[in-house]
C-alpha cells in the first residue's frame, strides 16, 4: 500500500460558519438561492454517483470515453509528476489519466466531501502501491494550500463541475487556477456543451427521480446541520433550461405557502405557493467562449477534444507567460 494522507483544511467550525453565512444570505435574498456545494454530504455524494449511471445523464459517459481515448496524448503533453484534481468525487474517470502517467509521483484529490475523498483516496493508495496519495478536504473556490510535491503539475477539473459556478465565480476560479501553475504545468478542463434543450432537461430530471432526490437532499442537510424543519416532500424538483445564460437551473419549488423555521439561525423563512429556491446552475459551454474565459484568466487553450456528437469537450490549457 502506498502512503495515504488526508488533510482537512475545513474543520467543523469553518464549515458550520460557511453554511450559516450561505443560508442567511441565500434564503434572505430574492430570488432565494443556495450554493451547490452543500448538496454533497455523504448521501449527496452517493446520489451523485447514482446519477452518473442514469441513462439520461450522458456527461459522465462522454467524459469517460474522451479520457479513455485521449489520456495517452494528454499524459504525453503534460508529462506530470503531480496530478491535482479539484472536485475529485469518486476519482473514477481519473484512473485513465493515472494509468497513462508512468512517472506520476503524487495524486492530490481535492473535495469538500470528506466521505467521497476518504473512500476514493484509500482505494487508490491500496491499488497503486507506487503512487503517493495526498487528499485535501478543501473548498476549491477558496485559496488552496497545495502540498509541496514534484513538478510538473497537471491540474484537472472534470465532470463539467466548472458549469456549477456562475460566470463571475468562474472568472475568479480560473484566475486562482492560473496562480497555482508555473511554466511547464498544465490545466485539463472537462465541460458539457450546449445542445438540444430536451436532452439537457432529461439529464437533470430523470425518469427514476434520482436527481430529484439529490436536489431535495439539500433540505435534509439543512435540517440536520441547522435544526431546520423543511419537509422535503413539500417541495418539487425543477430542472429548467435558461437559454439566455445557457445553463440548466435546478430549483426546489414550494408546493404550498409555508414557513420554515431555522432555530440555530433565529430565522423563519416564508415561501409563497410556487416560490422557487435555486440550488444549482449547470452551465453548458461553446469552444470560443471557454477559450476566451481561459485567456482572460491568463491561460491559453492548446488542445481541444470533443465526442463524435460534439456533446462534451475537454480542453488542455497552459499558463500564459
Ligand atoms: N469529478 C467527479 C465528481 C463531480 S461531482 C466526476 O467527474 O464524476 C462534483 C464534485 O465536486 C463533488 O464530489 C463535490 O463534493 C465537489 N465539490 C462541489 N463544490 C465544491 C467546492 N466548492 N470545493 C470542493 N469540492 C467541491
Ligand atoms: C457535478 N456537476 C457537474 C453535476 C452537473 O451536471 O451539473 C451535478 C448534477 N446536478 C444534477 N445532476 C448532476
Amino acid at each position: 500500500m502506498s502512503p495515504f494522507r488526508l488533510t482537512r483544511t475545513l474543520n467543523d467550525d469553518t464549515l458550520d460558519a460557511a453554511l450559516r453565512h450561505d443560508v442567511l444570505h441565500g434564503l434572505g435574498s430574492t430570488p432565494k438561492t443556495l450554493p451547490p456545494k452543500w448538496l454533497y454530504d455523504a448521501r449527496g455524494s452517493e446520489l451523485f454517483e447514482m446519477i452518473t449511471c442514469l441513462p439520461e445523464y450522458y456527461p459522465t459517459r462522454d467524459e469517460r470515453e474522451l479520457l479513455r481515448t485521449h489520456a495517452p496524448g494528454i499524459a504525453a503533453e503534460a508529462g506530470a509528476r503531480t496530478l491535482i484534481e479539484l472536485g475529485s468525487g469518486s476519482s473514477e474517470k481519473t484512473q485513465h489519466l493515472l494509468d497513462a502517467l508512468p512517472d506520476l509521483h503524487t495524486y492530490v484529490p481535492v473535495d469538500v466531501s470528506d466521505s467521497a475523498l476518504d473512500q476514493a483516496g484509500r482505494a487508490l493508495a491500496r491499488e497503486r502501491p507506487r503512487l503517493a496519495v495526498h487528499a485535501l478536504v478543501a473548498d476549491f473556490t477558496r485559496t488552496l494550500d497545495l502540498p509541496d510535491t514534484p513538478g510538473p503539475r497537471l491540474l484537472v477539473f472534470l465532470g463539467g463541475t466548472i458549469g456549477n459556478l456562475t460566470p463571475a465565480e468562474r472568472a475568479e476560479f480560473l484566475t486562482s487556477v492560473r496562480s497555482l501553475l508555473g511554466p511547464g504545468d498544465a490545466f485539463l478542463l472537462g465541460m458539457d456543451l450546449v445542445k438540444d434543450a430536451s436532452v439537457l432537461v432529461a439529464a437533470y430530471d430523470d425518469a427514476a427521480g434520482v436527481t430529484a432526490e439529490f436536489n431535495k437532499n439539500l433540505l435534509a442537510v439543512l435540517n440536520r446541520e441547522l435544526g431546520a424543519d423543511f419537509v422535503p416532500d413539500a417541495f418539487a424538483h425543477v430542472a429548467r433550461w435558461n437559454p439566455a445564460d445557457e445553463w440548466i437551473e435546478m430549483r426546489l419549488r414550494s408546493l404550498t405557502r409555508q414557513t420554515v423555521k431555522i432555530p440555530s439561525l433565529g430565522l423563519t423563512v416564508d415561501f409563497a405557493d410556487g416560490e422557487e429556491l435555486r440550488t444549482e446552475v449547470s452551465a453548458k459551454f461553446r469552444r470560443p467562449g471557454i477559450a476566451r474565459e481561459l485567456h482572460q484568466a491568463g491561460l491559453q487553450m492548446d488542445r481541444w477534444w470533443t465526442t463524435d456528437t460534439s456533446s462534451y469537450g475537454i480542453a488542455l490549457a497552459r499558463p500564459l507567460p
